[in-house]
């Protein structure tokens, strides 16, 4: 969602800052603009569309410059239309203003401005901004961009411009994220480090209420007070490259084939060669662990659904009453919390609004709170009592599939090393599910060896011409076919649903015919019989059925159309598993349709407003 850059320094500031933009595209955007200060006066350039069709206009009319701010902007106040990309400008056209966030109380801000005469050019809330800042300047931007924020209610990362301020690039955030980045002689501002990581590996997380002014000469941050604000800069551990397809067609591809990597690395990083699971990042001694009442988890999207299984493997494991809660549910449902329930958020990026508003609620009604974060980082990160980093590193693709078999991963890890500390596991059953759980990255290997077989399966006319498909599942794959699910439907834009296999009966049933797809998840384990008989209902009904099985399993070819085979595993280790053909299905269909599938219509990957 919304995407800012920023610079100022010695370089051609477009170049650069398309190139972050371009960074940021994965974030999900709709129009793009970018101001710079050229010849001593602001020069903007808006398109609706891809950042190529900007990039197109700017190769013909370059905007020459050291100074300046690009945006990409996913709709919220006004449609996708030139006047309503950023960046904005006063009416004097000497400030410049991009902004990710919503300001809440813009329509009162607006009509002061327009009593005053002002008319606004755009449907935008974040218009307001360059006119307040301009009611407040006195020849000093930061300032007046401080004095102006304190007006505002809502939601902002925002980077400013003045045309008298040659030298002077200036960023704030309240809610949204913003980076900076120190390079030598030259410094950035941006969404995040993926925007400024071809420059600098050097970087600070501004903080929410915090302003910073960048010139060539140096950087200096502040509160909203005024006063000076104290930062050590982090150094990015991860290379520019690894946010490259490396050859593949799509990140999303990429995403996948990378798994088994991700949950090596993952292992590596919490289990010793003595079978213990370390985390130091908890934050919370074993005593409070060990004495929690409750666990409750929340999350959005994928990661909801990581969740989901989370809940199966805690209960399991360390038996310990486990909720999973949509944040968007969460924030406002007046939850019961207290001192003895641990609240997890589950996140990729460590920026999903909703997520942070829980977190920040959880933390107000003095709960404990740990993330399982991929973004080191990020504002979830930083504003947990503790964090389970997922070391899936960058993922660019807006269809969530690395970071969400990570976050099983790191929800089995964790479950286990509850369970050690509540003694609802002994050391040796930790050894033998470490033993299983470690082979998974190998097994999901296998799986994705299958690529070209599921490809043609995908491809079939039955599944990829489908109008409407359901997955289904039991257990800890009912969640895995909840995520299936959501992977066709946001890449392919049919029309999916994800169902419990034992619901079938209770509506659902109703759909099927020949013309429904039916996705089913029946690996061996407890429920697989269950899931059998479900299976044998709609296949006495003509539905269409693509089973996911264990191999070996050869029976299961007389009920079900297609079979894509899964090497057996544990029970609870077997959605990691699954993850691969969910993901493959909805890919191979969604290129087959000619989908945009790193970029699908309508989404973000990073969801920064609510
Ligand atoms: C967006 C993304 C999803 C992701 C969800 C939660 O909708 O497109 O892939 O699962 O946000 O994001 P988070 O960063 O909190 O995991």
């Amino acid at each position: 969602m919304c995407g800012i850059v920023g610079y100022v320094g010695e370089g051609e500031a477009q170049d650069i800052i398309l190139e972050g933009l371009a960074r940021l595209e994965y974030r999900g955007y709709d129009s793009a603009g970018i101001s710079l200060l050229q010849d001593g006066a602001l020069a903007t350039c808006k398109r609706v569309g891809k950042l190529a069709v900007l990039r197109t206009v700017l190769e013909t009319t370059p905007l020459r410059g050291r100074l300046g701010i690009g945006h990409t902007r996913w709709a919220t106040h006004g449609a996708p239309a030139e006047e309503n990309a950023h960046p904005h400008w006063d009416v004097a056209q000497d400030i410049a203003v991009v902004h990710n966030g919503i300001i809440e109380n813009f329509q009162e801000l607006r009509q002061e401005l327009e009593a005053t005469g002002i008319v606004f050019r755009s449907a935008t809330d974040s218009e307001v901004l360059p006119h307040l800042i301009q009611q407040y300047y006195q020849g000093d931007l930061i300032e007046a961009v401080r004095l102006a924020l304190q007006r505002v209610r809502g939601a902002y990362a925002i980077g400013v411009l003045h045309r008298g301020e040659p030298e002077v690039l200036v960023g704030a955030r309240q809610g949204s994220p913003l980076i900076l980045g120190l390079g030598q002689g030259e410094y950035f501002i941006g969404s995040d480090a993926s925007a400024v990581v071809k420059h600098t590996r050097q970087v600070i997380y501004l903080n929410d209420g915090e302003l910073c002014k960048l010139t060539p000469a140096g950087y200096h941050i502040i509160d909203m007070t005024g006063a000076p604000a104290r930062h050590t800069p982090s150094t990015i551990d991860w290379d520019p490259v690894q946010a490259e397809k490396e050859g593949y067609p799509h990140y999303m591809l990429k995403e996948i084939f990378q798994q088994p990597e991700v949950l090596r690395h993952a292992l590596l990083a919490y289990v010793d060669s003595k079978n213990n699971i370390e985390m130091p990042d908890l934050g919370l001694d074993s005593q409070r662990l060990a004495g929690l009442r409750r666990i409750v988890i929340v999350a959005c999207g994928t990661a909801w659904h990581a969740g989901l299984v989370g809940k199966y493997m805690v209960e399991q494991f360390a038996r310990i009453p486990v909720e999973v809660d949509l944040a968007s549910e969460f924030r406002y449902g007046n939850r019961v919390l207290d001192a003895d329930t641990l609240v997890i958020p589950v996140t990729q990026s460590g920026e999903t609004a909703d997520t942070l508003e829980a977190v920040r609620i959880a933390r107000t009604n003095g709960a404990p709170v740990i993330g399982i974060v991929n973004v080191v980082g990020s504002s979830i990160a930083r504003s947990a009592d503790g964090v389970i980093y997922t070391h899936a590193g960058p993922e660019i693709g807006v269809a969530s599939t690395k970071a969400y078999t990570s976050q099983l991963c790191a929800l089995a890890l964790f479950s286990l090393y509850m369970g050690r500390i509540r003694n609802t596991v002994t050391p040796e059953d930790v050894a033998t599910q470490l033993t299983q759980l470690r082979e998974i990255p190998g097994k999901l290997e296998q799986c994705l060896e299958q690529a070209d077989a599921i490809a043609a399966c995908a491809r079939k006319d039955h599944y990829m011409h489908a109008k409407n498909a359901m997955f289904i599942g039991r257990g800890v794959n009912y969640p895995s076919a909840m995520e299936g699910a959501l992977k066709l439907k946001e890449i392919s834009y049919i029309h999916v649903e994800g169902y419990a296999a034992g619901e079938m009966k209770h509506g659902p049933i109703a759909l099927v015919t020949p013309e429904l797809p039916v996705v089913c998840l029946a690996p061996q384990g407890s429920v697989y019989e269950k899931v059998r008989s479900n299976l044998e209902e709609i296949r006495a009904r003509g539905g269409v059925i693509l089973s996911i099985a264990t191999e070996g399993d050869d029976n299961i070819k007389t009920i079900s159309n297609d079979v894509l085979y899964i090497p057996a595993c544990a029970e609870m280790f077997s959605p990691l598993l699954v993850a691969a053909p969910l993901q493959l299905i909805a890919y191979y269909i969604a290129c087959g349709l000619g989908r945009d599938v790193d970029q699908p219509r309508n989404l973000a990957k990073s969801v920064t407003v609510e």
